[in-house]
Order: C-alpha cells, then structure tokens, then sequence
C-alpha cells in the first residue's frame, strides 16, 4: 500500500492544522495532528502553515502537441500543470492535425496518461478542421477512449448560427457541453487590440466588445431553445457579465470562465507595444477588469480558465500586427488569482476552490476532481504558501515557449506541491 502522510495542513485555509493521511490514492484519514506516527514507507509533507485544497482544474489549455511541439508538448505542459497546483487539464483541439476526431483525441489522451503529471482530456472540436462549416463526428470522439465531454473550436468562433444551433442540440444526447470562443468574425477583421482611445491613438484596427457580447446573447437563446449546456470561454467584458447575469436569472445552461490576465492587466499594457501583451480576446479597461473580478466573486462567472497559450519567439518577438495571441499561464495563475481576488478580500481560500477546482470539474464532466477533502475521496491535491512570494522569471517556466506577460513580476502564492491519486507530481517548484 502506497501511504502519504500531509501533516499540519489548514484544509481551505480555515479551523485548526490537521493531518490528513492518504493510502492507495485516497484519502483515508483527517485528524489531529500528530497522532499518526507514520511507518517507514510512508511519504510524509510537512504542511505547516500550508493551505490543503483539492487540485485544480484548468477548462482551457493549449498544450500544442501535435504540431507545434517546437513551443509546448504534453509532457513540458503537464509538468507546468502541475507546478501550477493543476491536477487535471482540458487540452483545446486547435492543434495540427485538429483534434476533430477520434484518432486524434485517444491520441492525446494516451499521451497524457504516459506522462502522468496531471489528467489531460482533450476538447473536440465543434467543426471539421475548426472551418466553422461542418459538425465534426461529437458522438464518435464522445464515446471514444477520451470519453470526450467538452467540445470547442477555440482559437475560432462557432460563428454560423445554424451550425451553433446543431452543434448545442447533438451535445444533449451526449451529456456534452458547446465551449464557445465568442468573437463575431464580421466585427474583428484586421482587429488588433481592444476598441478604444489606445486603440486609435496606435493605429490598430479594433476588437469591440459587442464583437464578444453580441455572440454570448446569441448563444445563450441558442442553448435555451436547444435545452443545451454552454460554455463560455475567456470572458473579457463587463457586458458579456450583463448578458450572462440576465440568462443565468432565467434559467438558461450557460456557465462562464475568466482568465487570469483578464483580472488582472488591461489594455494599458498597449502602451508597451510588446506583442507579449496581445490576447485574444484583448486585455479590456480597467473597468471591465474590476467587473470581472466582482462577477468571479459573486458567481456570474463561474470558474478561472487559464487559456495558456505558447507560442515560439519568432511569432512573438516581432512586430505588434505580425505577432500571434496568447501567453502562458499554468504556472502563474494561483498567483495571480492570490493577487486579484484573494489579497483584496474578494475570495476567501473555500471561494478559490471553487472557481479553480469545483466548478471546472463540474462543468468538464470530471467525476474524480475538485471534490470535498474529506475520507473516500480521491486525493487530487495542492498546497499552497499562501504567505510566500516569488518572482516570475519566464526562461524558469517549465513550458518551451516563455511568454508570460508577467515577466519579472513579484506575485504572491506559491504552490508547495501537488498530488495526483496519492502520488506527489509537484513539489517546491520541481517535477517529482
Ligand atoms: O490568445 C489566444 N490564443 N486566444 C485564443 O483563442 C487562442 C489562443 C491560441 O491558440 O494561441
Ligand atoms: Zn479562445
């Protein structure tokens, strides 16, 4: 019997240290400290002053194998998953070959389970080739080895509303969710940034926020009248809030994700002109950061997505317009969720394992994650030193690619480690 011993933890940061006492996988004990005296065999954490939670659950991932293994593989990804206190990801099909098929999805998922650093499964795309036009085969990559349940053509937007309409209605049968990268394709051509002054005074061609908003309205009556689950990814603006607020009251499926940078950086960054700083859906006003953040707190937005995004140097290190959107975010999102929304007092450490771990294990369908710490429950786990800071360094990453916008940034949280089934994957910031 494999026996991990985590001593002194605070499950959620609250009530008093206990020790928690993991066998085969699972938790088997929570008690008083100390008590256990622990046999020779046994893995023993020493967790004072450490916050215990249960691992999180990354919706939106970009891991790039295959195709584009020159910037991210499953295996440098999953190591920054699990640095990041992830114990499971959702691996987006804008690969290449996409993911639009069974061949492929079983593929990653092998992959994932080879490598054994944190649970990967893979998203299927909606379309054939993310071209928007036809359905891909939903039904064959469900009921694949993957046990596909999420399904999107992130990186594109499910734009024709026929196909969004089939596309929610054949997900019911399949207990599968429509995740949907809302971006009306007619309002952002050529658009480089987020429409407004910044915008103007650079030149750049804008990205409105009606371009998101118009889409999530569209998609919240499409999922109503289909009875189907929606999911919306990287949300960015205070409007898509409104829109979300008035289908959520009504009692339409639609769950929400924020990321990380879209809390936290806005487009001032602009200023920089350092394409390091281009996403998309584009950093927004600090207006819309501070609606963002209040939402994630008071639940209209239901979960943090980090929309890790690697990208190669040559697609980066150029001119603004040339460069690709995206920057990682695995190993920094703790931190900057600590930063926006704990340190403020807009989440307390139960609120943080809702929005990183409960909720995207429930929208994914992931019966095995974020669930309570308590005796006959997996141990998927993380602790985190919620005191302790660290300084971003992006060559330290463990992702090939190294654009992380907060390149030299002192953030506070740091992951102490991370648990897989019992097993420590993560522990003070190196592989295990
Ligand atoms: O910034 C982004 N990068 N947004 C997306 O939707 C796709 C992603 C990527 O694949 O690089
Ligand atoms: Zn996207």
């Amino acid at each position: 019997m494999r026996e991990l011993l985590i001593r002194g933890a605070r499950l959620y940061g609250e009530g008093d240290p206990v020790d928690v006492l993991v066998a085969d996988g699972v938790i088997v004990e929570v008690g008083a400290p100390g008590e256990n005296a622990a046999p020779e065999s046994t893995e023993v954490l020493d967790a004072a002053g450490q916050v215990l939670l249960p691992g999180f659950v990354d919706l939106h991932t970009h891991l790039r194998e295959p195709g584009r293994e020159d910037t991210e593989t499953i295996e440098s990804g999953s190591a920054a998953a699990a640095l990041g206190g992830y114990t499971a990801v959702l691996a987006m099909a804008n690969t290449d070959p996409v993911a639009d098929n069974a061949v492929v999805v079983e593929h990653v998922w092998r992959r994932g389970r080879e490598v054994g650093l944190v649970d990967v499964h893979p998203v299927g795309a909606v379309t054939v080739g993310l071209a928007g036009e036809r359905l891909a085969e939903l039904g064959t990559m469900a009921a694949s080895a993957a046990g596909v349940r999420v399904f999107s053509d992130d990186g594109h937007c499910v734009a024709d509303p026929l196909v969004m309409r089939r596309a929610l209605e054949y997900s019911t049968a399949l207990d599968a969710v429509i995740a949907q990268h809302a971006e009306e394709p007619r309002l952002t051509v050529g658009a480089q940034a987020h429409e407004g002054e910044r915008a103007a005074r650079l030149g750049y061609a804008g990205w409105p926020a009606s371009a998101e908003e118009s889409i999530v309205a569209r998609d919240c009556l499409l999922a109503r009248h289909a009875g189907a689950r929606l999911h919306v990814c990287h949300v960015s603006t205070a409007g898509t809030v409104d829109v979300l607020r008035w289908a959520k009251e009504r009692g339409v499926r639609v769950s929400a994700e924020v990321t990380p940078h879209h809390l936290l950086l806005t487009d001032e960054r602009l200023a920089t002109y350092d394409p390091v700083n281009k996403v998309n859906p584009p950093l927004r006003t600090e207006a819309d950061a501070e609606t963002l953040r209040a939402a994630l707190a008071g639940g209209v937005l239901d979960c943090v997505a980090t929309d890790h995004a690697p990208h190669a140097d040559q697609d980066k290190d150029c001119e603004w317009a040339a460069a690709r959107p995206g920057m990682l975010g695995l190993q920094t999102a703790l931190s900057v969720v600590v930063e926006t929304m704990v340190r403020p007092g807009l989440l307390d450490w139960r609120g943080v394992a809702r929005v990183m771990s409960e909720r995207p294990a429930e929208i994914a369908g992931l019966a095995d994650q974020g669930r309570p710490l308590v005796p006959g429950e997996p141990a998927n786990l993380v602790l985190v030193d919620p005191d302790a800071e660290w300084t971003v360094r992006g060559a330290e990453l463990a992702s090939i690619a190294d654009n992380t916008p907060y390149e030299g940034m002192r953030l506070p949280g740091v992951v102490a480690a991370t648990v897989l089934r019992g097993r420590v994957t993560a522990r003070e910031g190196k592989i295990r």
